[in-house]
């Protein structure tokens, strides 16, 4: 059903505040592939009843079953992988959430119908992009006057709460309303879609548009009031990080603790009955010593966490100090560490944080790695792919944001005991057969990737040799910057990266 594609104003709008060139994707319509249409409590759309009035729809077809992937997820994302596409566009059919489309029933078998179909792509490595409103009215609402009504405003932004509060942490791309001019002009003047209306040309589609873009609105706003951006959780992360790694480096660098360590500390202890804070306080002198006792930052690195305020009352703890909580998005990959995920991104953006925080000082990644667990398996590629990511982000701080680092060492050289978890979690590029008395060292796949990094000094681009790359970048132990020649543009490095931008 594509009727007029080129006066998409209000979706275009979503898509250019949050477009990156790299997203193929591949998009279906519930109405048009979902099937099902009476399934798990579903309420009736427009199009359900549009498509069961005769002479409406060519060779009086329906969408009762459609492609019936109601039922057919696993099928739909091998096709989806077939295709190669990294994202999946895909709509939310409003009563089958809502049957009648207001909140006073919330169909939670049609909300999971989602969840598994979003679960499925994620497992699959493919994002989703949701369109909350492709067409299908609840026809309740249809009944009374649709998106003629404009009590239809609150609605749609009821309907988009409900959605974005169930599937909010696993979709990050959403699109409100698709193809607006067709549902006010081709549903509500030509009448040739639902809901078939044609009897006010002048006076229908005017209204219905003024409807859709108030709805689309709401929409946007009951997202933002709600989801991407609190300054609370900003803070929270700032006090994570400076309750972590500037509680070391802050004194180190500047001589004394961070005023934000010591504010928080100081008055939640006066407020406890404390005549002074519990964070000790370095005399003159000895910040005077201690200040300025670096020749480099000696950084380790593994994985990122998403922090929110937590306010623990008045429980004497650094927790409570800290007072935020952490958590990992779930689109994140795992590692055979329940603390580690794989989020190269945020490499970045800490490097960045360190340069801007202490002054721009020379910095030497000294652990970076992923572990596994379970039965050995040789070929890591999760490994692979976590050295790639990784040392690419490392690469863009250093090439694009001036970040000054020196050196980087991945962790580790082969499996060890890994402290409390003992031999379970396995972060080494050599496997060690310790049924074997003589100890044998084993590579794993990612020694032999490693090595060729190594061996370029970077990434080499397809199609040229390793020898004449002597481009940028890191060495393990050792040092970096002593690039003669740079033969190659520095975008042929950070292409290699281009998946995991978005
Ligand atoms: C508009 O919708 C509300 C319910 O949301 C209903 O009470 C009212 O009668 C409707 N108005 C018209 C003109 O149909
Ligand atoms: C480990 O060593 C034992 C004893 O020599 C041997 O039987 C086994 O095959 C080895 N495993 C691997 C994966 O090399």
């Amino acid at each position: 059903m594509q009727i007029n594609k080129s006066l998409n104003v209000v979706v275009k709008l979503l898509i250019v505040l949050t477009s990156n060139y790299d997203i193929f994707s591949c998009y279906a319509q519930t109405l048009q592939i979902e099937g099902a249409w009476r399934a798990d409590g579903k309420g009736l759309s427009i199009w359900d009843k549009f498509a069961h009035t005769a002479l409406k729809i060519s060779q009086d077809e329906n969408g009762d079953i459609a492609c019936d992937s109601y039922n057919k997820i696993v099928e739909d994302i091998n096709s989806l992988k077939t295709l190669r596409v990294n994202h999946y566009r895909f709509s939310i059919s409003w009563p089958r959430i809502m049957p009648d489309g207001t909140t006073k029933k919330i169909n939670e078998a049609g909300l999971n119908y989602y969840h598994r179909l979003v679960d499925a792509l994620l497992a699959a490595n493919i994002k989703p992009q949701v369109t909350l409103y492709h067409w299908d009215l609840p026809q309740a609402l249809q009944d009374v006057g649709g998106w003629e009504n404009d009590t239809i405003v609150n609605r749609f932004r009821d309907y988009a709460d409900v959605v974005f509060n169930s599937l909010g942490d696993k979709v990050k791309f959403w699109i409100t309303i698709n193809e607006p001019y067709n549902v006010a002009m081709v549903g509500h003047g030509y009448g040739s879609a639902a809901p078939g209306i044609s009897f006010r040309p002048g006076t229908a589609p005017y209204i219905v548009a003024h409807n859709l873009i108030k709805a689309h609105a709401e929409a946007w706003h009951v997202y933002n009031d709600k989801n991407p951006y609190k300054q609370e959780d900003v803070d929270a992360a700032m006090r994570v990080v400076q309750f972590q790694i500037g509680w070391f480096a802050h004194p180190v660098f500047n001589g004394d603790y961070s005023d934000l360590m010591k504010n928080i500390i100081r008055e939640r202890s006066l407020a406890a009955g404390r005549p002074q804070s519990r964070l000790p306080e370095f005399t003159p002198a000895e910040v005077a010593r201690i200040m300025g006792t670096h020749d480099y930052f000696g950084f380790n690195h593994y994985t990122t966490v998403l922090a929110y305020n937590m306010d623990y009352k008045n429980l004497e703890h650094y927790d409570a100090d800290r007072g935020a909580g952490t958590v990992a998005d779930r689109t994140w990959l795992d590692s055979g560490s329940f603390w580690l995920k794989v989020t190269p991104v945020g490499f970045r953006k800490i490097l960045n944080f360190i340069k801007e925080e202490y002054g721009d000082p020379p910095i030497y990644i000294t652990e970076n790695g992923v572990s596994e667990r379970g039965p050995m398996n040789l070929n890591d590629v999760h490994r692979i792919h976590y050295y790639d990511n990784y040392i690419n982000q490392a690469l863009k701080a250093y090439l694009l944001d001036g970040v000054d680092i020196r050196g980087y060492a991945a962790w580790t050289l082969m499996d060890n005991l890994e402290w409390a978890t003992g031999f379970d979690e396995k972060f080494g590029f050599f496997y060690v057969n310790r049924s074997d008395p003589s100890l044998p060292r084993i590579p794993k796949k990612s020694v032999w990737h490693y090595a060729t990094i190594i061996n370029c000094n970077g990434f080499i681009s397809p199609g040229e040799s390793p020898h004449e790359s002597v481009a940028v970048v890191l060495l393990v132990y050792g040092i970096v910057k002593t690039s003669k020649k740079q033969k190659r543009p520095v975008e042929e490095h950070i292409d290699l990266e281009k998946k995991d931008m978005f």
